[in-house]
């Protein structure tokens, strides 16, 4: 863990510009920075740097952030990991702060397996060149395999030499502890002859896996005389769970989120093949059917996904195993099949790489229609074989959580398989309780699962997910998660600027800030944020006020002292001029004010900037992430408010902060009214007739009273703007 004054540190160095600058060639534009957004593709410039507020965003695509958060989207880093990554960039000494011995344990664990992995890796690589046996035998393998110089560099292929003791002997001269590159398979003990220590990947080519962050992991080692292994890896450790890595991750994953799509394939040839041919977007599952930690870790990058296999019997059956996990995953799944006995090493060496990425482009197929086509052409003329493949698809359909998309396969499905629409619908809809309650289960354990993990690592690697949540998603669950959001929006926005005053029963006059008006204003009807996220974002921002008012009483002697030293060199120099005293008045008189002026709007700047400033670098996911995701979404001020108010923009923010923040609390009232009068209304329409009239006429009482005070309300909100669009101000 990182000690809370060193995080302030990191995040006071960190210039939002120089940060950007590392990754994307930015331009002047008055007072930003403009140039072409690193998380997609675009022709024309959208991506915004502010330097004043230390922030950037896409206008185009949404993401951005802090300097901690560009990293953390943009190097695929965990919090923790980006920090790091930016103390080192700004020379700043991290003190972790202190473990239990526990956590300290595990944690040199991993770190020394981390060490154990990268000495070798580095070893392997460098025998590759370094050493006759290397070149001869090693190289020479991957030449024959038509592997680029530039891929054997990016991928950090090596060789481990024959005679059994290369890396034993470099680890016993070098004074490597012995323990940690046996836990991480570099080395074993002989059993014929114990106290004795030998390579375990002796004579084979070696396939480093890296982890989203580029560290060592774990070691692929290839056979090259034809003995029974093929590949020996890395044995599971703290560090290496092979069924949640991915081959490749970190070469592929900023291509993977740049093309919008991440390639699957099988083993470690494969991914380099890819490559080689300019699919970089492209990972192995190395061997083993996709998991889920292996589907997050993708779904991190990108909602598509495109599995290549061979062609032949085997490889389809392959391909259609995975299907309904990544369906319930929301991936957008395609599939392509290569010609039969190919997979994409021997494909990428018997084609251009042009007329592979033709291929891939021309012959990738939506999922569920493969599936489909597939085992209807398996099935022929048995009736009762074809009731299982209509069935086999019918559960992957199951698997679509979005209704819509499932509504259009089964019209897809109908025609393909030629049963009616009903009749498919019918079944899916059937065969979807099952699924969403299996799901349930299998999340739940999951959960469960991470937690255990979590605690047991209290530095995991890269966990959360970084993409944005989707609002859909969260609807259903959160009905007032609009207002809410919009609620929490204006208080990122305007937190801690001075609201209205209130005055107490004992005399005394205090000012409410922006978030404890929104505070009391929600307590008043015991309405409260639901969306956990928001939650805690405007707990957070409540909690400022403090930090706010001793921060603000340090920045307002620095700026009398700046107003000073300014008002000093303004009279010196109108004194300089020589002038009539009436016209030395008037001078000193406009510097005063002008200088007044710039004050008065660094002050308002500090306020207004406040809340961002001090929670879009929060080391919590949920507050960070919807802090910036607020910044983002911020409308600029309108162009026509300030051709008709001739007023500064320091002005007609405040005016907007007034009209706004209420607004969007009695917006989120009368949502709440809403569905209270809706659900008396139908308790009212099921009773009608039916029970006694006082009860009835109890229940409409209660009905109307809520009306009248929706009608209150409306009126509070003005009645044209209930129900527009808040942005059309
Ligand atoms: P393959 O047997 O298809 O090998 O296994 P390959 O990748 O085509 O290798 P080449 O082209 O013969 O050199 C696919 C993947 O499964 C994993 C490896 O990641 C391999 O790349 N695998 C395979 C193992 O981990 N162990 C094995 O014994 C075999
Ligand atoms: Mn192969």
């Amino acid at each position: 863990m990182i000690d809370k004054a060193t995080i302030q540190k990191i995040t006071d160095a960190a210039d939002i510009v120089e940060v950007v600058s590392d990754y994307v060639h930015l331009v002047k534009r008055g007072r930003n920075y403009m140039g072409l957004c690193p998380f997609h593709n675009e022709k024309t410039p959208s991506f915004s740097v502010n330097s004043t507020r230390n922030f950037c965003y896409c206008f185009s695509c949404k993401k951005g952030g802090s300097p901690v958060n560009f990293i953390m989207e943009k190097e695929g880093l965990s919090y923790h990991d980006a920090l790091l990554h930016l103390a080192a960039k700004y020379n700043i000494k991290v003190e972790e702060k202190e473990l239990t011995d526990d956590e300290r344990r595990q944690l040199n664990e991993r770190e020394a397996l981390m060490v154990a992995n990268e000495w070798a890796a580095s070893k392997m690589q460098k025998a590759l060149r370094d050493t006759e046996e290397g070149r001869a035998v090693g190289l020479e393998y991957f030449y024959q395999r038509g592997v680029t110089e530039e891929a054997i560099k990016t991928f950090r292929l090596g060789y481990n030499p024959d005679s059994g003791h290369a890396l034993a002997d470099a680890a016993r001269l070098e004074g490597m502890d012995r323990g940690s590159l046996i836990a991480a398979g570099v080395l074993a003990e002989s059993q014929k002859t114990p106290g004795v220590f030998y390579d375990r990947f002796r004579g084979r080519v070696i396939f480093p896996v890296l982890n989203p962050s580029g560290k060592v992991v774990a070691l692929g080692g290839r056979d090259l005389k034809g003995g029974i292994a093929k590949y020996i890896n890395s044995p599971e450790s703290e560090i290496y769970k092979k069924s949640n890595e991915l081959y490749g991750i970190y070469q592929a994953k900023s291509e993977i989120a740049k093309q919008d799509n991440c390639f699957l394939v099988e083993g470690y040839m494969d991914v380099i093949g890819m490559w080689q041919s300019g699919m970089e977007n492209v990972v192995a599952s190395s061997g083993t059917a996709l998991t889920d930690g292996q589907i997050a870790m993708i779904h991190r990058f990108t909602d598509n996904i495109t599995l290549i296999y061979d062609g032949d019997a085997a490889g389809i059956k392959a391909s259609l195993r995975g299907i309904d996990m990544l369906l319930s995953h929301k991936m957008n799944v395609k599939m392509l099949l290569l010609p039969d006995g190919h997979d994409p090493d021997s494909f990428a060496r018997q084609n251009t790489p042009e007329q592979f990425r033709n291929y891939v482009r021309d012959h990738a197929t939506d999922i569920i229609r493969f599936k489909a086509q597939v085992l209807l052409k398996d099935v022929g003329d048995d009736p009762q074989q074809r009731v299982a493949a209509i069935q086999s698809v019918v559960t992957s359909l199951a698997h679509i959580p979005d209704k819509v998309k499932r509504n259009v396969y089964v019209q897809e499905c109908s025609r393909i398989l030629g049963v009616s629409e009903e009749v498919i619908e019918d079944a899916v809809e059937k065969s979807r309780g099952g699924v969403v309650e299996k799901q349930m289960m299998q999340r739940q354990k999951r959960d469960i699962d991470r937690m255990d993990s979590e605690e047991a690592n209290p530095q995991p690697g890269v966990t959360g997910n970084l993409r944005p949540m989707k609002g859909n998603d969260v609807l259903a669950k959160y009905p007032y998660y609009p207002f809410e959001k919009n609620v929490v929006y204006n208080c990122v926005r305007y937190g801690m600027l001075d609201f209205c005053e209130v005055e107490f029963e004992d005399g005394t006059i205090d000012m409410l800030n922006v978030a404890e008006f929104v505070a009391e204003d929600l307590q008043e009807d015991g309405i409260w944020f639901s969306f956990p996220a928001f939650a805690k974002t405007f707990n957070r921002i409540l909690d400022l006020k403090e930090e706010y008012q001793n921060a603000r009483v340090a920045f307002n002697v620095g700026l009398e002292k700046e107003r000073q030293s300014l008002l000093k060199a303004g009279y010196d120099e109108i004194a300089g001029k020589a002038m009539s005293v009436a016209e030395i008045k008037r001078d000193e008189r406009r510097l005063e004010e002008s200088i007044g002026e710039e004050m008065s709007k660094r002050r308002f700047e500090f306020s207004r900037y406040f809340v961002e400033q001090a929670l879009s670098s929060h080391h919590d996911d949920d507050v960070r992430r919807t802090v910036t995701e607020a910044i983002n979404d911020e409308p600029p001020l309108s162009n026509i408010y300030l051709r008709n108010n001739p007023v500064s923009e320091r002005q007609m923010e405040l005016d907007r902060m007034h009209l706004l923040v209420p607004r969007g609390v009695l917006e989120w009232k009368n949502e709440v009214l809403n569905q209270m009068i809706r659900s008396k209304m139908a308790q009212l329409s099921n009773i009608l007739g039916k029970t006694d009239p006082e009860t009835e006429q109890k229940l409409l009482l209660e009905t109307q009273a809520l009306m009248q005070k929706r009608g209150e309300l409306a009126k509070a909100i003005g009645d044209r703007t209930i129900g527009k669009k808040i942005r059309n101000v």
